[in-house]
């Protein structure tokens, strides 16, 4: 059976379609590049230039290839943005995957892993956030992710097409190889800007707020390896290839961190001295997000193997001082 990664030039993409590959799937990978990028495309997959908004193009592409499933990463997925031009993510986002759908249903397609997030809840009403909480989004991203979820939904109950939905807290780290790892522009993750002060691009690290209601006073957080996210991709088109119904997960490591023990851990993995500054809070961020990832664990049987923050930095840092520029060069 051969997969479809949408968005498999991308950070989670990328590292989906390593893992698919070492466990021995045919891939194909579908992206637009405009935030992937060559440099992350594992050079067995077959590769397709072209966005999801185009139906021609997913229509050719369903009709060339034998697609078993799809994995859907191709979206924009930056909540500050998100606020900031608002219709960008409807367009991509929603409209995309009205496409996408669309064209699956025509085509035959019937099973879909798709990328969703914690900013579905919004200010979470309980720690660790059940699948079962109340989903308010706080913005324009986390909206269109639910938007995007309830779309499945539907098209799932009329047209019989199944779909997994993982929610994901904050993905980071680097693939162990040191290959491939995490290049946005502009960047706004934590992880990846602490490690610019150690690489000698960033004088200090700003927090963003010390007033939170959390132990030293800044957010915490849920980090979860993107590699432990690539595993739950292959154990959900598992799960959907064995006729399940669809369903909805959860995807982190039950554990959080604040902003400050995030810099403690860097500095210990890095030997560097890591200045930080406390600045203002960030609009939209709550203070405590964290993941019950229980349900993933029992259906799915996800085990994550790189659950320790150092080991994360380890490899997010492996990354990022061999290519300060990410893809760009060495
Ligand atoms: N932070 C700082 N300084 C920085 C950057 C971030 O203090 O320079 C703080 C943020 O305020 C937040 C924490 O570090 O408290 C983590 O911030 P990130 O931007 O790395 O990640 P977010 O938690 O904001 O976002 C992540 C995903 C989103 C997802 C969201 C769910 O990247 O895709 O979790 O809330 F929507």
């Amino acid at each position: 059976m051969t997969i479809l990664v949408l968005g498999g030039a991308g950070y989670i993409g990328s590292h989906t379609v390593y893992e698919l590959i070492d466990a021995g799937e045919d891939v194909v990978i579908a992206d637009n590049l405009q935030t992937g990028y060559m440099g992350a495309v594992h050079p067995k997959a077959r590769f397709y230039k072209g966005d999801i908004r185009d139906e021609q193009f997913l229509d050719n592409l369903f009709n060339k290839e034998k697609i078993g499933a799809v994995i859907h990463f191709a979206a924009n997925s930056l909540v500050g943005e998100s606020m900031i031009d608002p219709l960008k993510y409807y367009d991509n986002n929603i409209y995309g995957t009205m496409v996408l759908l669309k064209s699956m249903v025509k085509n035959g397609i019937d099973k879909i892993v798709f990328s969703s997030t914690a900013a579905t809840y919004g200010e979470p009403e309980n720690t660790p956030i059940l699948e079962t909480d109340k989903t308010e989004p706080t913005n324009t991203y986390g909206e269109t992710k639910l938007s995007m979820e309830k779309m499945f939904k539907w098209v799932s109950k009329v047209h019989g097409l199944r779909y997994v939905s993982l929610r994901y807290f904050n993905a980071c780290g680097a693939h162990i190889s040191g290959k491939i790892g995490e290049a946005h522009i502009p960047e706004t993750h934590l992880i990846p800007l602490i490690l610019q002060v150690p690489n000698g691009q960033r004088e200090f690290i700003g927090i963003f707020g010390d007033d939170y209601n959390t132990p030293d006073g800044t957010c915490i957080r849920d980090y979860i390896h993107v590699t432990d996210l690539a595993q739950a991709h292959i154990l959900a088109v598992k799960y959907l290839n064995d006729g399940h119904e669809s369903n909805i997960f959860n995807l982190g490591n039950g554990v959080g961190f604040s902003v400050k023990e995030v810099i403690e851990v860097a500095r210990k993995v890095t030997g560097h001295a890591i200045p930080a500054r406390v600045s203002e809070r960030r609009a939209g961020d709550p203070a405590v997000l964290i993941a019950s990832s229980d349900k993933a664990k029992k259906i799915l049987d996800w085990k994550p193997e790189h659950a320790s923050l150092e080991e994360i930095i380890e490899t997010a840092w492996n990354w990022h001082k061999n290519h300060p520029r990410g893809y760009s060069s060495k």
